[in-house]
């Protein structure tokens, strides 16, 4: 059979809830046309983000039910721990109630200003916990990744080349730890290549820099390696995956994209002095190291959620179901972050509204419009978020786990199409109001005439 269907069957299930266009109209004004301002029971499909939304699996309930809420040496910790260490091979597993407070831990520790963290390319929060303590995070991807129409297997990647010239301009001793992100979000959920994960451990090791990897989505991007990368057609997702932890020498994970979990994250290690002053500040923040500002059922969740993540039938319906609306936007003429990635679409709003320049937000504009058309809430990576530093103008389409079915995705294609047709119509916005930092979350908008 050719046919890839969705490899579960739904046991329990919530109603969505349909409001009219002029209902969606009236949200849309008091919410400052700010989709993050919307109630989640208004929206339609939820696509703003693909992190702690996805559907546990029945064998994941069943864990939480054995969760072990121990203050102190719990069961539940144990049983995370066995599992992060056969898939990570990493000495140490220090959990954090999600990912962002793994990489405050990290930073704290082994960043100091001067010292500069490169990556393929940073995640917003990875940024900014770096910049927190006065660091400066630099983004290398390969020089291809600027096309968004280029069509690479591993477009992901970092810059081999850029990072050795970096280290050697400024000095192995500035750079404290190289970043590898797995895939690569905010470059349009792309793969990163075996090759090119292996060639940034011979450069670190040459320099005694430690590598790390931001392995929110490592299954994803093992099945991208299996697919796409000469010699791992034969092997599992899990030993690539291994393969993959095998080159770094610890990792952050935010349990809430590739362990099906709803919160929940990691920071591992194989240096012991590290690993001592990570525990130390998790006491301070997080909670004792056998549950790290989780309760024991989460940890169990997200134990049982490494499993599956991993299970072809789960990567091979993921990957195409994302595959699958890219693919029949692009045919219908939308121009999207090319080729499709693993947990989202990006719209190249940009290209798509070429009548609405950049300072007008086209990406916002494209937002909102879905929105009121059809009841779909997504996000824009572009200058609303990034400021004058956006390289592209996106929209993000993020397919939470397990949750949507394909007919979910056929009527978002729909929507995608009939808002196409009618493009010119669109209109960009103006920013009324804004706060200081991280003004996507916040700043209001008005829709220009
Ligand atoms: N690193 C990457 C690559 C991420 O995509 C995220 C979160 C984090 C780190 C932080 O993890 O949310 O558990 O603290 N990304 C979400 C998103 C929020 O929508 O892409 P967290």
């Amino acid at each position: 059979m050719r046919t890839i269907i969705e490899p579960f069957w739904i046991k329990s299930v919530e109603s969505l809830k349909w409001i009219s266009v002029e209902q969606r109209d009236a949200l849309l004004k008091e919410a400052g046309y700010n989709l993050f301002q919307l109630r989640a029971s208004d929206v339609l499909l939820d696509l703003l983000t693909d992190s702690g939304t996805s559907a546990m699996s029945t064998e994941q309930w069943a864990a939480v039910m054995r969760g072990d809420e121990s203050y102190a040496g719990s069961e539940s910790f144990f049983r995370l721990k066995r599992r992060v260490q056969s898939l990570t091979g990493f000495s140490h597993v220090i959990p954090t109630h999600q990912g962002r407070a793994a990489e405050r831990i990290l930073f704290s520790v082994l960043c100091k200003p001067e010292h500069i963290v490169p990556n393929n390319t940073h995640f917003d929060t990875t940024r900014a916990n770096i910049e927190f303590t006065g660091a400066r995070a630099v983004d290398l991807p390969i020089a291809e990744a600027s096309d968004t129409q280029s069509r690479l297997p591993f477009k992901g990647n970092l810059d081999v080349n850029a990072l050795e010239q970096l280290i050697e301009r400024e000095g192995a001793k500035r750079v404290p730890l190289v970043l590898v992100t797995v895939t690569n979000n905010s470059g349009g959920g792309q793969p990163v290549s075996m090759a090119n994960i292996r060639a940034v451990r011979e450069v670190t090791r040459k320099h005694g820099i430690p590598l790390y990897l931001d392995a929110c989505r490592f299954a994803e991007n093992a099945w991208f390696i299996k697919q796409r990368e000469p010699g791992y057609s034969e092997k599992t997702a899990e030993e690539i995956a291994r393969e993959m932890f095998s080159l770094a020498d610890g990792c952050t994970f935010s349990a809430k994209k590739d362990a099906f979990a709803n919160i929940g994250g990691f920071l591992c290690t194989n240096d012991d002095l590290l690993a001592e002053k990570e525990t130390n500040l998790l006491i301070l923040t997080e909670g004792f190291p056998t549950y790290g500002g989780l309760a024991g059922r989460d940890l169990d969740a997200i134990a049982v959620g490494l499993e599956e993540v991993l299970q072809h039938e789960y990567l091979e319906y993921r990957i195409a179901s994302t595959a699958y609306l890219g693919r029949h936007i692009a045919e219908g003429g939308v121009p999207i972050v090319e080729p499709p990635g693993g947990h989202a679409i990006y719209i190249d709003a940009e290209l798509m509204l070429e009548h609405i320049p950049k300072n007008e937000f086209p990406g916002q504009a494209l937002a909102i419009e879905l929105f009121r058309h059809a009841g779909v809430r997504s996000v824009e990576i572009g200058s609303v978020m990034f400021g004058g530093a956006a390289r592209h103008e996106l929209l993000r389409l993020a397919i939470p786990r397990r949750v949507y079915t394909q007919s979910h995705i056929d009527y978002l294609v729909e929507a995608i199409l009939e808002v196409n047709e009618r493009k010119h119509k669109l209109r960009g916005v103006k920013i009324v109001e804004e706060p200081p930092f991280l003004r996507h979350f916040t700043a209001r908008f008005q829709p220009l005439a």
